[in-house]
């Protein structure tokens, strides 16, 4: 596909004044003289120790039109084809560093001279349009500091501990009610046209409620709401500098969602004991730096990105793998049985709910649901394609398994890619692509059909990242996931909503932005009818934590 795409440079060449006999071959014989200076002399310099080089196959831009294309499957498809662990990437007459082995992956991502703080400062004043003063600060000697003291200080802090706990609470006591509400009946099935918005909803309302307390979230309003995933899908494009015709869209998304968070911080509203210390921790330390309100709203516009961006689209696949399976949801309903501590499924109708508690303790589902764990993790092993972007602050090395070293150097790029290893056959196997959980059940999956094993799921699975900026939210999405999931299995029935058939959207393009794929075109034509299973009607659900 590139190479259609830039066979439109090729007419350049055969300028209309041009039109001898002879100048053609000339001009060819011209072109391809330049073109051959400028490689060798455009080349970036490669020292022996740096990965190995791997060119585009349209000099210069190949790569760049690549990444632009595809994102982060242009990292794995590139793997596939040179079967390289790490490479150098030329690109114009730079450079970047392409990070695909897991263990390779791993320890860069351990190593504090890769630091993701240059691309932070770099695209918040573009996607923030903060005051002056403010881009000002970004700019500042202060900036790092800044940036680590809220990533590496106030988020972890807030979602561990209390503020761990409040949150789980908050969330799933508001998911129980949700779900409870949902398709009552047994015999009258709900339709859902969209399982995408569906799900993507579902979870919204939960965990901004959570995350910015009842009382004033600024997301209640789905057209809000709406516009999160409108501008997240602009993200790139508003740090291009592109002219307004092509960023029209996402700056009205970026608007709305402007003028929705500014009242909240203008009020402090995340000081309100009802928001989290999620919110409340990191706007006391932006405040605390020297942002005023007015650009706070700004700034965390990205935020609820974090807690929402990774779990829809794994939750959605995670119904969509299990429930097209309807030999791997039988055996899945006898496991989760094993959750329920009350109440639970009863034969007579009943006129009033009963509640049934349902545990959700990490450990009590590794516990009592293998094959469940197996599927959440079979699931973000083929859905989670995260590439991690890191600037080079001094010169490191970077050791494979066999001892073999790479010289990455000061000042140069290097991505991280995370679904390198998700995807990769040497661990995976030829199935790699197809979604097998037996390959995370202990005993299983050594050899045989499904490879997997210890070594694989140990060493080449990072859903979560690694390192400094291991992903602090990563309890709380499993707490909302598997809340969802055990419910829907344990008393609804999900069917197609067109003929008996499921036909699963496939991936849009794996974003550079977020770790976890979403379904191609928001999910459009991919419904789903949802009823209760009978006996489970009257139920009123408790999440126990
Ligand atoms: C299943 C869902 C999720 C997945 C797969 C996921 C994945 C990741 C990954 C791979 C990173 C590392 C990024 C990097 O190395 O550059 C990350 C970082 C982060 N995640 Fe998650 N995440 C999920 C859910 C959440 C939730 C629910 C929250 C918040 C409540 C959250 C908050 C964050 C934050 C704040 C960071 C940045 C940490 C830092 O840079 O220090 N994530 N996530
Ligand atoms: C929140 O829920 C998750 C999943 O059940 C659990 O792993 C985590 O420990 C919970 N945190 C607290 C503090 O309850
Ligand atoms: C990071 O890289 C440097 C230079 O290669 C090395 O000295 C250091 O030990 C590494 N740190 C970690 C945590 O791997």
């Amino acid at each position: 596909m590139a190479v259609n795409e830039t066979s439109g440079a090729l007419p350049a060449l055969t300028t209309p004044g041009l039109d001898s006999p002879m100048t053609i071959p000339i001009t060819i014989g011209i072109a391809v003289v330049i073109a051959f200076l400028l490689l060798h002399t455009l080349t970036p310099s490669v020292d022996p120790r740096e990965p190995p080089l791997v060119r585009p196959r349209i000099p210069f831009i190949g790569h760049i039109i690549g990444l632009m294309r595809h994102q982060a499957q242009f990292h794995m498809n590139l793997q596939r084809s040179t079967h390289k662990t790490i490479a150098t990437l030329p690109m114009l007459t730079g450079k970047m560093y392409a990070v695909w082995d897991p263990q390779l992956v791993a320890s860069g991502l351990r190593n504090k001279s890769l630091s993701v703080n240059p691309h932070i400062l770099a695209a918040t004043p573009k996607v923030a349009q903060v005051s002056a003063p403010t881009a000002a600060l970004l700019r500042g000697p202060d900036a790092e500091h800044i940036v680590d003291r809220v990533l590496l200080h106030a988020v972890p802090a807030s979602l561990r501990g209390a503020g761990i706990q409040r949150l789980n609470r908050t969330a799933l006591d508001l998911l129980a009610a949700e779900l409870t509400a949902l398709a009552p009946s047994s015999t009258r099935p709900v339709p859902v046209p969209n399982t995408w918005l569906f799900i993507r909803r579902l979870l919204s309302t939960a965990t901004t409620t959570a995350v910015y307390g009842p009382a004033h979230n600024p997301f209640s309003d789905p057209a809000v709401e709406a516009a999160l995933w409108e501008l997240e899908k602009n993200l790139l494009k508003l740090t291009l500098d592109l002219p307004a015709v092509f960023t029209r869209a996402g700056n009205r998304a970026r608007q709305t969602l402007f003028d929705a968070l500014t009242p909240y911080y203008k009020a402090h509203r995340d000081t309100d004991p009802a928001a989290s210390e999620f919110i409340r921790n990191r706007a006391e330390e932006l405040r605390a730096a020297g942002i005023p309100d007015e650009d706070l709203a700004r700034v965390e516009v990205m935020l609820p990105f974090a807690a929402l961006a990774n779990t829809v689209p794994l939750l959605f696949w995670m119904v969509c793998f299990v429930f097209s399976r309807p030999e791997l949801v039988r055996e899945l309903r006898q496991e989760v049985e094993g959750l329920v501590v009350a109440g639970g499924k009863s034969d007579e109708e009943q006129g009033d709910k009963k509640t049934t508690k349902v545990v959700l303790t990490a450990g009590t589902v590794e516990e009592r649901c293998p094959l469940l764990m197996a599927c959440y993790k079979e699931t973000q092993r083929v859905a989670v394609h995260q590439v991690s972007t890191r600037t080079v602050m001094r010169d490191v090395m970077l050791r494979d398994a066999e001892g073999r070293e790479y010289l990455l150097k000061e000042g140069g790029v290097a991505q991280l890619v995370i679904g390198a290893g998700h995807g990769m056959e040497e661990y995976w196997g030829k199935d790699g692509g197809e979604f097998k959980p037996e390959r995370f059940l202990a005993g299983k999956g050594e050899d045989g059909e499904a490879s997997g094993g210890v070594r694989a799921t140990r060493v080449a699975f990072q859903p979560f990242g690694g390192g400094l900026h291991l992903c602090p939210g990563r309890q709380f999405a499993f707490a909302e996931m598997m809340a969802v999931m055990v419910t829907l299995l344990l008393a609804f029935e999900l069917e197609p909503l067109e003929g008996t058939e499921w036909k699963l959207p496939k991936f849009a393009t794996r974003s550079m932005i977020d770790a976890v794929t979403k379904p191609a075109r928001h999910g459009e034509g991919f419904g789903l009818t949802i009823r209760r299973r009978p006996g489970w009607e009257g139920v009123h659900w408790e999440f126990e934590l």
